[in-house]
């Protein structure tokens, strides 16, 4: 399976903060937030990865991420030229795709929970067309939405609905089978001059193949849209990081764990961060 990271917007919302560079490449906590995604791609041994940004921010992420290869991964570069949707990722990933299943996240969701890793492998191999993520959320209003039966099958979709069906929102997070390509072309602009993932995860939908995994309690989906959430989600990261020991989504140590790199590739990697990185990442080839 291939993966898409989109990190095209432009982050209004948290402007000034991110007038001098995309949100995506803010810190949350002790890294970039665009490692929070890449990471969760990795965990479901995703390795070949494209990179969509605007004209203005894509360069900037080239800088920091290079082309992969110091994580065992390969990241590609495209543009979205303007914000005409989420579901246009797909037809400007037309030929990165190939005709293969790809995975879609959006730079800005953090995930993080146990057993994550297995979870997205197994999403992936029972994938027979198009999986979603979804969270219980107290205003699911603000989200697309998912209606899900007793048996977890979904039943409807909406975007930001005023009157939402119930309290799963949809993550940014979609594993699609290799039609998506076609679908995402048959799509017609919304009222706000998109091309709507929910309206592509309709056409799944209809043709009855849309799986709904649910996150459930424990599992952590993090807003980074406003400068209040973008703050509460250092602050989760910090409190867990620092009552665990642990890291989340240290892209270095993923790619050792997930076996992407050798002992000896992290140890020169951790020779680049004079600092606590740089000290987690020694303790990690010292202890494992
Ligand atoms: C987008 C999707 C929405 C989804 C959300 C998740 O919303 O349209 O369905 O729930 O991402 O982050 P937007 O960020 O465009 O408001």
């Amino acid at each position: 399976m291939k993966g898409i990271i989109l990190a095209a917007g432009n982050g209004t919302r948290l402007y000034p903060a991110s007038l001098p560079i995309s949100k995506i490449l803010l810190p949350v906590y002790d890294k970039p937030m665009i490692y929070y995604p890449i990471t969760t791609l990795m965990l479901a041994n995703i390795r070949d990865i494209l990179i969509i940004s605007n004209p203005y921010d894509i360069a900037n992420f080239e800088k920091v991420l290079g082309d992969g290869s110091k994580l065992g991964v390969k990241f590609s570069y495209a543009i979205q030229q303007v914000p005409r949707g989420i579901a246009e990722s797909f037809i400007i990933a037309e030929e990165f795709i190939n005709n293969e299943p790809v995975a879609l996240i959006l730079g800005d969701n953090i995930f993080h929970g146990f057993g994550f890793g297995s979870m997205l492998t197994c999403a992936q191999k029972e994938n027979k067309g198009a999986t979603i993520f979804v969270y219980k959320v107290k205003d699911p209003e603000r989200f697309g939405v998912v209606e899900v039966d007793e048996k977890g099958r979904a039943i409807s979709i909406e975007e930001k609905p005023k009157e939402p069906k119930s309290d799963y929102a949809v993550t940014g997070l979609y594993f699609y089978d290799k039609n998506v390509v076609e679908y995402a072309k048959s799509l017609k602009p919304s009222k706000r001059g998109e091309l709507e993932i929910t309206d592509l995860n309709k056409i799944y939908l209809s043709e009855n193949k849309l799986k709904v995994e649910i996150l459930g309690r424990g599992f952590a989906w993090l807003d980074t849209g406003t400068t209040e959430t973008l703050l509460q989600a250092s602050n989760f990261v910090s409190a867990m990081e620092i009552n665990t020991g642990l890291k989340i989504s240290c892209v270095e140590e993923v790619a050792y764990r997930m076996g992407f790199i050798s002992k000896e590739d992290l140890a020169s990697l951790a020779k680049n961060f004079n600092n606590t990185y740089g000290d987690y990442l020694r303790r990690i080839v010292l202890k494992n």
